[in-house]
């Protein structure tokens, strides 16, 4: 496995006479990688001939300071993981290696409602963020196809509407979400909660599996209401939101209907760590 912290290192080696004519899978992350991140890697081994993961952790995408400072950084420990999944580069760049121009620079795409709700409400910014990066490492990388997980749902329609917007030639591959035993998504952040945080945590996948199993039996208003109660019966849960919509568009299901893939996702806070998780009600 090769590192490469400057672009044009990466961009030489991707542009080796060997590598011409091979499809490139990438995947970017922002480290602190679990068996999530692994999952998109192994996939993208298996259906490319080279395999190129980033580890970054964007300034741009975080709405708060604290969260950047505390944000988990542990490459040594990346860099295994990445090689004994088969990764074949990986991208490491500094933030001025990203941001030459400084932060400020950030792409102006309108992405509508899809940046207004849930993610994009309570963290202003966060998807412009989000797209800055991700399109300056599609162009970079230039990948055939590129995995991003079903943990964050909405960065995904995010991304997928970037490429439409903007035609750039990737295919995007949707992953599903990996979770530990006790059905807690995984995620970086998670290494942030206390021991007793950790037993809480996953109080809210219970909560929405049991939403999944309500779905019908009541209206979507009080199925809503229901699941932030429920998740609020523990002390230590503070939710930001709970939303029951349409996975495509992300809008809001008034009505029960079956025929429509309808997920449930919310945003909790536990101590200083925010958890975000979601499930397919229908399908
Ligand atoms: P990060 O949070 O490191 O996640 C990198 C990728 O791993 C994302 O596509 C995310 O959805 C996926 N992922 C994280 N936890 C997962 C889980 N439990 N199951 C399945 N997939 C999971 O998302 C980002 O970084 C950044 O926003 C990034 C896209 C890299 C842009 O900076």
């Amino acid at each position: 496995m090769k590192q490469f912290s400057l672009i044009a290192g990466i961009r030489k080696e991707l542009g080796k006479k060997a590598n011409k004519g091979k499809s490139v899978g990438f995947v970017p992350t922002m480290g602190a990688l679990h068996k999530g991140h692994l999952e998109l890697v192994r996939r993208s081994v298996a259906e490319n001939d080279i395999t190129v993961c980033s580890i970054f952790v964007n300034p741009t995408q975080f709405n708060n300071k604290k969260d950047l400072e505390l944000y988990p950084r542990n490459l040594q420990n990346d860099m295994k993981m990445l090689e004994d999944s088969g990764c074949d580069m990986v991208f490491t760049p500094e933030v001025s290696e990203m941001y030459p121009q400084g932060e400020e620079k950030v792409l102006d795409i309108d992405f509508g409602f899809l940046e207004r709700t849930m993610e994009g409400k309570f963290r202003p910014g966060h998807f412009k963020g989000v797209a800055t990066v991700v399109k300056k490492l599609f162009d970079i990388v230039e990948p055939h196809r590129a995995y991003f997980g079903m943990k964050d749902y909405q960065q995904l329609l995010i991304i997928r509407q970037l490429v439409e917007k903007l035609k750039i030639p990737v295919q995007i591959i949707p992953c599903p979400i990996v979770r530990e035993a006790d059905g807690l998504a995984m995620s970086s952040r998670n290494l942030r909660l206390t021991i007793g945080e950790r037993t809480i945590a996953p109080h809210v996948f219970e909560v929405l599996d049991q939403a999944r199993q309500k779905a019908g039996t009541m209206s979507v208003k009080e199925l809503k209401k229901w699941t932030i109660k429920k998740i609020g019966e523990n002390p230590e849960l503070k939710v930001e939101y709970v939303e029951i919509v349409y996975s495509d568009t992300l809008i809001p299901v008034e009505k029960w209907d079956k025929k429509s893939n309808i997920l449930a996702l919310t945003a909790v806070y536990l101590g200083g760590v925010r958890l975000i998780d979601n499930l397919e009600l229908f399908s």
